[in-house]
């Protein structure tokens, strides 16, 4: 399956209520190993938990710990731009040049990389001094 596909399928599990927006995101880690995850609102926080979080999460509960390519697709005009929180903890699992494609269920494409998204992001390199 390719990782748009399995991108497409995990979307149609989302879990949005409230906003009635779904998106479903997947991850193939450097094992080669793809990752899943949709969006989940609850009541309590109804914006929820991103579609790309949840795949990195469950990333990293498989025992992987490094992205190599990144997909997410929603019914959006537009492909639709992560939230900076997701930006940031792409970032923290993959090299700069990570190639993430952001599609909409029409079939628009647009392919950037991890560090187009989040140019100049926090690391722990900032931290070398503790
Ligand atoms: N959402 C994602 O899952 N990924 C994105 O890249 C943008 C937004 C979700 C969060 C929330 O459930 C809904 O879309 C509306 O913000």
């Amino acid at each position: 399956m390719t990782l748009l596909n399995a991108a497409r399928a995990v979307r149609e599990n989302a879990y949005a209520p409230y906003s009635k927006f779904k998106v479903g995101a997947a991850v193939r880690a450097t094992s080669g190993a793809v990752h899943v995850g949709c969006n989940v609102e609850n009541v309590a926080y109804p914006e929820g938990t991103c579609a790309e979080a949840g795949a990195i999460a469950a990333m990293i509960a498989a025992g992987d710990t490094r992205i190599a390519e990144v997909a997410v697709i929603a019914d959006s005009p537009q492909p639709v731009s992560p939230c900076g929180g997701c930006r940031q903890k792409i970032a923290e699992f993959a090299e700069g040049d990570v190639v993430v494609t952001l599609h909409t269920t029409d079939g628009l494409e647009l392919k950037t990389t991890i560090k187009t998204l989040l140019p100049a992001g926090f690391d722990a390199d900032y931290m070398s001094r503790v």
